[in-house]
C-alpha cells in the first residue's frame, strides 16, 4: 500500500511541476505500482478482489445480493408471523363479540303477580343466546363481554274485560339500579302493551334483567307477548 500512496504522491508532485510528457511517464509509474501491489484490497464489505482480479464471468455483488435477500427473507417471515398473530387476535375478539338474546314469556292462562316485593321475570322461552349471556331460569342477563348494549322489554297485559283494573308496572334494571319502566293503571282498557328500548354501558359481569313490580301482575295469555331482548353494539376494552 505504501508504494501505491508514494507512487500517487509522486504523480501529484509532477502533475503541479512538470511538463506533458512527464506526467505520461508519471501515469505509467502508477499503473505500474497497481498492478504490481500484492497485499490485500482494503475494500471493507465490498468484493474488490472480485472486481479487480475475477471480473469476467462472474457477479461482484453475488454475496452483497445474497445478504439482501436473506435479510428480506427474515423481515418478511417475521411480518407474516406478526399478520397471523393479529388475524388471530381479531377473530378471538370478533368471536367473543356476537352477544345477543331475545326471549318471550311462556303462555299462561291465570296472572303473574301480584307478589309481596319486587319480582324478576323469568321469560323461559329463549329464541336466540349467542354468547349465552341469558339465563332463561332467572331471567337475567350477565354481560359476557364489556360494551354498548341495547336492551328491549314489551310488557303486556289483559285483563279480560273493561271494568276490571288493569294494573301493571315492569321495570329494567341494571345491578339492582332502575334503568327504565312502563306502567298501566286504569279500568277503561282490557289489554295494554308497552315497550321500552335502552343503550347501556355495561362492565363485563354487570347484570341486566327485567321486575314486575310488588303488588302489580301481568294478566292473559301472553303469548309471547311480553319479551325481553338484548344485544351488544359494540365492545369497549375491560381495562
Ligand atoms: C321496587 O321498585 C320500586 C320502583 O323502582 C322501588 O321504589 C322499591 O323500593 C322497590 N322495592 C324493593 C323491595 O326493592
Amino acid at each position: 500500500m505504501k508504494t501505491l500512496t508514494a507512487a500517487a504522491l509522486c504523480v501529484l508532485m509532477i502533475l503541479s511541476v512538470c511538463s506533458r510528457a512527464q506526467a505520461t511517464a508519471a501515469f505509467d509509474l502508477l499503473r505500474a505500482s497497481a498492478v504490481s501491489y500484492a497485499g490485500s484490497l482494503p475494500c471493507g464489505d465490498w468484493d474488490c478482489e472480485c472486481a479487480f482480479k475475477r471480473q469476467q464471468g462472474c457477479c461482484c455483488i453475488e454475496q452483497p445480493l445474497f445478504d439482501l435477500e436473506e435479510a428480506t427473507f427474515i423481515r418478511m417471515v417475521g411480518l407474516w408471523e406478526g399478520l397471523s398473530h393479529l388475524n388471530t387476535q381479531i377473530e378471538e375478539l370478533t368471536a367473543g363479540c356476537k352477544i345477543a338474546f331475545t326471549a318471550s314469556m311462556l303462555p299462561m292462562s291465570g296472572c303473574l303477580g301480584p307478589f309481596t316485593s319486587n319480582m324478576s321475570i323469568s321469560y323461559q322461552s329463549v329464541s336466540l343466546n349467542q354468547g349465552n349471556g341469558y339465563n332463561p331460569a332467572l331471567g337475567t342477563f350477565t354481560a359476557p363481554h364489556a360494551g354498548l348494549y341495547s336492551f328491549s322489554f314489551t310488557a303486556y297485559s289483559s285483563v279480560g274485560s273493561a271494568g276490571q283494573r288493569l294494573y301493571q308496572k315492569v321495570q329494567l334494571m341494571k345491578n339492582g339500579q332502575l334503568i327504565a319502566s312502563s306502567w298501566e293503571d286504569n279500568r277503561e282498557d282490557s289489554e295494554d302493551s308497552s315497550t321500552q328500548t335502552v343503550l347501556l354501558q355495561l362492565r363485563r359481569g354487570c347484570q341486566v334483567y327485567v321486575e314486575l313490580l310488588s303488588g302489580r301482575q301481568l294478566c292473559g295469555d301472553t303469548k309471547g307477548q311480553n319479551t325481553f331482548s338484548g344485544y351488544l353494539v359494540y365492545p369497549f376494552s375491560d381495562k
